[in-house]
């Protein structure tokens, strides 16, 4: 394996001290979804909250069989979502999931029996193959973070939604929600700076979709008139250190851009540390989550 980091347009720019374009970061994701597939479904799925339910759970909690009848997963990924929707909600309710990434549509495609979501490869900017007003409750599970611009992808989800719909969106919560997460954050944030020194000023995404109160204005603006609200949550994982810090890295993307070397360097930091603090019981990672959930007038 060659020790080399990844760089692609959007590190390049970061490193040279400006801003990314919305081209650079959609090259940049693709690229990361294309090395590492299902990534976030194998961290995310090992996480529980209190109540023992995964982020997807609590999200597809969101959804009302008895009226929803059109369900579109935006940036659907692998598909977990909607292979949780399509084992929970009666066979009749229509899937539709949209990703912008070739490698995860194909896990999703792999894991939902033939015919049974209709999957299309598209960005969230642009959803030209759904029709306005003909989706019912519209999920999007972990992806809002991402996007940038983020205006269009509002428009788009309000524009397809019937009146009376509802959008719910899972997206990180605030840091100090879940103990230990900080620290988390900022060893690993520390490696990938050692690097690009930028990393972190700037992020993947638009920036407001990580505050709960600026979430709350978005959402405000992009659908008039509707009801919004924001819950806040906590899921975590535990077991040995190593397997942990591995699994807890999957959730910052920043992680992906070291070198295999200083990965490694960058994980054993991390088991040290989930080790140090276990007080009693195994080593646990806490994740921050935010369920953002607009319901239409
Ligand atoms: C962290 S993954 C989440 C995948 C899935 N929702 C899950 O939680 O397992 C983010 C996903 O968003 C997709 N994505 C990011 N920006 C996008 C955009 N502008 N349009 C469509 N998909 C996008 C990526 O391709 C990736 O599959």
């Amino acid at each position: 394996m060659t020790d080399v980091p990844l760089r692609t347009d959007w590190t390049d720019t970061l490193a040279r001290g400006a801003a990314p374009d919305a081209e650079a970061l959609r090259a940049h994701l693709r690229t990361i979804h294309h090395d590492h597939a299902g990534f976030t479904e194998s961290c995310a799925m090992r996480c529980h909250d209190a109540e023992g339910r995964t982020s997807y759970a609590w999200l597809a909690e969101a959804v009302e069989p008895d009226r929803h009848r059109v369900l579109l997963d935006l940036a659907c990924g692998s598909g977990p979502l909607l292979h949780l929707c399509h084992a929970t909600f009666p066979a009749e309710m229509r899937l539709i999931g949209v990703d912008m990434s070739p490698d995860e549509l194909a896990l999703a495609r792999a894991r939902l029996p033939v015919g049974r979501a209709q999957l299309t490869e598209a960005q969230a900017q642009r959803l030209d193959a759904i029709g306005d007003g003909s989706v019912d409750v519209a999920l999007c599970h972990w992806a809002l973070t991402l996007m940038d611009p983020l205006a269009p992808v509002l428009e788009e989800v309000a524009r397809v939604l019937a009146p009376g719909g509802r959008f719910a969106a899972l997206v990180d919560g605030p840091a100090e929600a879940a103990p230990g997460y900080a620290a988390v954050h900022d060893l690993i944030y520390g490696h990938v700076q050692a690097e690009l020194p930028a990393y972190g000023t700037v992020d993947l995404g638009d920036p407001r979709v990580r505050s709960s109160a600026d979430l709350v204005e978005l959402a405000r603006a992009a659908f008039p008139g509707a009801s919004v609200r924001v819950e806040t949550g906590v899921v975590a994982m535990s077991g040995p250190a190593e397997t942990l810090a591995q699994e807890a890295a999957g959730f910052f993307y920043a992680a992906f851009v070291l070198a295999p070397a200083a990965r490694l360097r960058m994980l054993a930091d991390l088991a040290g540390l989930l080790s140090d603090r276990a007080v009693a019981g195994p080593p646990t990672f806490a994740m921050p989550i935010n369920r953002l959930v607009v319901d239409l007038a």
